[in-house]
């Protein structure tokens, strides 16, 4: 049935550059959770969007995210999230991602805002636009095309940080170490799969150091948690090095096991921490306020989320506020960067810097373009 849904759309996946194909959550997510579930994603109200697209695009930011930025640094404009049923475009690639998604299977499906697709269940919707794309192609030669066609295309995964921000962190009985255990272990089950469906050059981002954010610094003063020496919740910061820790790890593990793979790391939590760390350098002035949130010092308020209603606290009418200038915050809301910082971001990607082993995904993407045409000049001589 997909196939006659799509036919028009997935005929489209263009062989004349490497394709890009992301996976995750909130970070990422370029519509998935609005496209399938109209006006309840919290990022499909105002003032969402309103820097760039001027209205709400099903995306955690003031304007784009760093992976919309990324596709358009590489000349694809903007990729289609793969729930979108109204003028999709996959000619570039598809986005998978689901805001409040987690890696493991604990968000597979949902009746909230949030959450909806949990890694693996991502996979199988990446499985299925594949096969009907391959379904698509009539002919051996053509179908060699298309493997290869996925064999060099750029597969992104951002995903973790729901694992830990919806984990019951704070109880007694919380273990860390089995939370991430599970998480890495979804994490592996999905490279090896992405890996047998033929991905071989697979971008992971670890996490952002969480402990920096408005939502989590907000909860430390209430809490009396410890601050660490740049003025981060420690406890949120161990958990962020912990499940990076392990990740560099499976990484490692899957060099080993998987040679014909690139597997590369993106060091988003070094780029972040410099950002919070050295703000003047970002343009930044106050890289531990939200730009979009309902006041206190780090104006987020767990009450009344950036977008939603206000709302009277014991007597106290609350509501949101955007910040004059989101160019001098580094988070527009909760833990979502905004756009201006996601540039920096986009940019340590395009150009490899935050990227192991050191990778220029613009000169990558270059290169294989004229690899195809010559391939494609070939076939006609
Ligand atoms: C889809 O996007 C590509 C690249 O941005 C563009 O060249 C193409 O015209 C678009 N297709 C449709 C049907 O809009
Ligand atoms: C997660 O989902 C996958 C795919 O549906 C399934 O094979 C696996 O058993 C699930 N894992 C857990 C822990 O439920
Ligand atoms: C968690 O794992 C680390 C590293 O393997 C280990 O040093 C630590 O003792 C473990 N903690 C618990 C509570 O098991
Ligand atoms: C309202 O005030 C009471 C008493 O000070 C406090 O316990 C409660 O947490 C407050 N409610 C909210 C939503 O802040
Ligand atoms: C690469 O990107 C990073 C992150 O934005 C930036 O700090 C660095 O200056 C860039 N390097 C070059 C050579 O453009």
């Amino acid at each position: 049935m997909l196939v006659h849904l799509v036919e028009g759309a997935i005929g489209e996946l263009s062989t004349s550059s490497p394709s890009i194909f992301v996976f995750g959550a909130s970070m990422v997510d370029g519509g998935q959770n609005a496209a399938a579930m109209p006006l309840r994603s919290r990022a499909d109200f105002d003032p969402y969007g309103i820097d760039y697209f001027v209205k709400p695009a099903g995306r955690w930011s003031n304007g784009r995210t760093f992976m919309d930025l990324i596709t358009e640094g590489l000349g694809y404009g903007l990729i289609s999230p793969f729930l979108q049923s109204i003028g999709a475009n996959f000619t570039h690639g598809v986005n998978f991602a689901s805001s409040g998604s987690t890696a493991s299977n604990t968000t597979a499906s949902g009746d909230s805002s949030s959450g909806l697709f949990c890694l693996l269940v991502q996979v199988d919707q990446f499985r299925e636009f594949q096969a009907a794309v391959m379904s698509s192609q009539h002919g051996f030669k053509a179908e060699k095309n298309m493997r290869q066609q996925f064999s060099e295309s750029i597969y992104f995964f951002e995903t973790g940080h729901n694992d830990y921000l919806r984990a019951d962190v704070y109880s007694d009985g919380f273990d860390l170490n089995t939370t991430v255990l599970a998480t890495i272990s979804a994490m592996r089950t999905a490279f090896q799969t992405m890996y047998s469906a033929g991905a071989r050059t697979l971008i992971v981002m670890n996490l952002t150091p969480l402990g920096c954010t408005p939502a989590i610094l907000s909860v430390t003063t209430s809490m009396s948690m410890d601050l660490d020496e740049n003025g981060c919740n420690a406890y949120w910061m161990e958990i962020t090095d912990t499940h990076n820790a392990c990740l560099n790890g499976l990484l490692e593990e899957l060099r080993a096991d998987y040679p014909e793979a690139e597997w590369l790391l993106f060091d988003a939590n070094s780029l972040f921490l410099d950002g919070y760390v050295n703000p003047s350098k970002y343009g930044i002035e106050y890289p531990f306020q939200a730009c979009c949130g309902a006041g206190g010092p780090y104006n987020y308020n767990a009450n009344v989320d950036c977008g939603a209603e206000g709302k009277t606290i014991n007597g106290t009418y609350v509501a949101w506020t955007k910040c004059e200038d989101p160019k001098l915050h580094l988070i527009w809301d909760i833990t979502h960067p905004v756009e201006s910082f996601s540039y920096y971001v986009a940019k340590g990607v395009l150009n490899g810097t935050y990227l192991t082993p050191s990778l220029s995904l613009m000169e990558r993407v270059e290169s294989l373009k004229s690899a195809k045409e010559e391939r494609g000049g070939l076939a006609f001589s």
